[in-house]
């Protein structure tokens, strides 16, 4: 890898039986960075993200990440087994539908403390008073802790599954339209909240988002997917106010419309 980059993935394809869900993706995030994936629904961005997380295993190309020892691992020649503990330690991953993220069938703090103890914290105790702490960081309420998660607004289950994820202090997050679903004003509290969370923790992240807005106020970089592939890329502020591509121009007018 070139820098110092916590992932770098270079030609990236993959497929659905026929059909192309990416194509000849490349793209590199640097430590402290948020990369925004924007683009219209089906564009491949999901499927971009599951690549670069490890989930999707790619037809061609290759994505290599920087581990917390400075190891370059290639995520898809991984074991199944270290590929899952890297998942559940140093990535996290926020799905767009939170279900996808969370054990439905436990208490809200255990799925915040099972993320620890499935990587590897031996200490139940320890456990414990980091998911107390971690909810209190994405603000929802200690009386709350005990509630299994179908008991949550859409607005408290995304928070939950930021909790969950951020408690074993992540190095590279993946969020898939974290903030997709939601009312503008329950919205606008996340985006500050994850905002904040990103600048304190000095995380990278990759984040899909199909609303240009949300990836004014959290990237740094953008690229622009349309039909799988990644058709302009720069730094967000450049590419929202001069963007080259008539795709990308028209993306920009309808939100400025909207
Ligand atoms: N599991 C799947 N099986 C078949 N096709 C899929 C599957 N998931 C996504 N696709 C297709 O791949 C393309 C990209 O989808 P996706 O990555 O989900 O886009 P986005 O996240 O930008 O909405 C679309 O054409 C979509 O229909
Ligand atoms: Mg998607």
């Amino acid at each position: 890898m070139i820098g110092n980059p916590v992932l770098a993935a270079s030609g990236v394809t993959c497929l659905y039986g026929s059909r192309t869900g990416c194509a000849d993706v490349s793209l590199e995030v640097h430590p402290g960075e948020i990369l925004a994936l924007a683009g219209e629904s089906g564009s491949g961005k999901t499927t971009v993200l599951k690549a670069l997380s490890g989930q999707l295993k790619p037809a061609a190309g290759r994505v290599l990440y920087r581990d917390a020892g400075g190891a370059e691992l290639d995520v898809h020649a991984l074991t199944e087994g270290r590929r899952r503990l890297l998942m559940r330690t140093e990535l996290g991953f926020v799905h767009q539908n939170p279900r996808d993220g969370l054990n439905m069938a436990v208490s809200a703090g255990a799925n915040v403390a099972d993320r620890l103890l499935s990587g590897g914290e031996r200490g139940y105790g320890r456990a414990r008073s980091a998911a107390l702490d971690w909810l209190g960081r994405v603000e929802i309420p200690a009386d709350r802790l005990d509630d299994r998660p179908g008991r949550y607004s859409g607005g408290m289950l995304q928070r939950l599954q930021i909790a969950r994820n951020l408690v074993t202090a992540p190095r590279l997050v993946f969020l898939d339209e974290p903030t997709g679903g939601l009312d503008a004003s329950v919205q606008a509290r996340l985006l500050d909240l994850i905002r904040d969370l990103v600048a304190t923790l000095k995380l990278a992240a990759v984040l899909v988002t199909h609303d240009l807005a949300v990836a004014r106020l959290l990237s740094q970089r953008l690229m622009v997917m349309k039909e799988g592939m990644v058709i302009e890329s720069g730094l967000t502020d450049q590419v929202l106010d001069d963007p080259q591509e008539p795709y990308t121009q028209l993306l920009v007018s309808s939100i400025l419309e909207a």
